[in-house]
């Protein structure tokens, strides 16, 4: 708790652009979170490094994702939003928390198996420690809720497990977070292979559309988006999924329900509600394409942000850290 409100926290990696399915499954409900919970979102840059990466193109994308969350409608006054590596407690906790943490425990961690056979030249200690990095940022805040995605449910499982492991030790020193599961929470699928999430670090790039696509773009994905040979915008799962992902797509952009959708669609051809999908997505997205081309005009603001938010989640943070640390025996501080 902060003041009387509960803590929420989450992040996402600067890597890849982010999709339409990152804004409407994601970033949208954090902004409708942020009117209830105390929130710290963070752009996790020191997750990213466990592939490499290109310095400076990560730092762009790092600032073109903080950019992005105040564009989507996060109040920087009221939520903190902030660069994981400009606040130390985050790498301090981890070590603890490493020490804490068993090897089987990560060895079982199906994101790592994932990455390690795709990055089966680099399988550093930090790919394998990740999900303790990801256990600190959440602990740090002693944040009562974590929206996360399916994906990341075994990540938050581990999470809550060394919460409780360290408290049987110690007393009561971390929160044990729940994760928050949206209500509805749009799940977009990429238009190339209906089965498949939307991913932003899809090869194929007519598979997502992204967040800063223009126009043109977009239109051309939807047009190339799979379908199936029915004929018929109906909501079957089985039959038609890529249709079903247009629909919910559509419903998302419009506000309308998935029967509005069949109803306005019935007898007319996939062609014809392929570009009112996209056209959907068009005006769903400009605003905060304008609103990032704004913000990207105003350095000094972002800037500010950025100094005065990490300033926040530090202090926030080191209340935990220093308490932690002397429930290990670390030596006090001499002042
Ligand atoms: N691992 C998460 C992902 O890749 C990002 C992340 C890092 C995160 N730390 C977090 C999400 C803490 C929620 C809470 O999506």
């Amino acid at each position: 708790m902060i003041g009387d409100r509960k803590v929420l926290f989450s992040g996402m990696q600067a890597t890849g652009n982010l999709t339409l399915g990152n804004y409407l499954g994601a970033l949208q409900n954090w902004v409708n979170l942020s009117e209830e919970y105390e929130c710290f979102y963070s752009v996790v840059d020191m997750h990213s490094i466990t592939v490499r990466q290109d310095p400076a193109e990560l730092r762009r994308r790092a600032r073109a994702l903080l950019t992005l969350y105040i564009a989507a409608g996060l109040d920087p006054e009221k939520c903190c939003i902030y660069y994981q590596s400009h606040v130390s407690g985050h790498a301090e906790l981890a070590w603890i928390l490493n020490c804490f943490t068993y090897m089987g425990e990560l060895s079982r961690m199906t994101q790592f198996k994932d990455k390690s056979s795709k990055h089966a030249d680099n399988i550093n200690a930090g790919l394998f420690t990740y999900p303790v990095l990801m256990a600190a940022d959440i602990l740090l805040y002693q944040a009562d809720v974590v929206p996360v995605g399916i994906d990341q449910m075994q990540h938050l499982e581990l999470t809550r497990d060394i919460a409780q492991r360290f408290n049987a030790i110690y007393g009561d020193v971390f929160t044990v977070p729940e994760p928050y599961i949206g209500k509805v929470g749009a799940k977009i699928m990429s238009l190339q292979d209906p089965m498949k999430k939307m991913s932003k670090s899809d090869e194929n790039p007519n598979a997502s559309i992204y967040l800063m696509d223009d126009p043109d773009t977009i239109m051309r994905k939807f047009k190339r988006a799979v379908t199936d040979s029915e004929g018929s915008v109906a909501y079957d799962e089985e039959k038609q999924p890529g249709i079903c992902n247009l629909i919910d797509i559509y419903c998302a952009c419009t506000g309308n329900s998935r029967d509005e959708t069949v109803a306005e669609f019935s007898g007319k051809g996939y062609g014809e509600f392929k570009t009112k999908v996209g056209e959907s997505v068009v005006e769903k997205l400009r605003p905060l394409q304008e609103k990032v081309a704004e913000l990207e005009k105003n350095k000094d603001f972002i800037d500010s942000v950025i100094k005065n938010n990490a300033e926040k989640a530090q202090y926030v943070s080191n209340k935990t850290l220093r308490k932690v640390q002397k429930k290990v025996g670390f030596p006090e501080r001499i002042r």
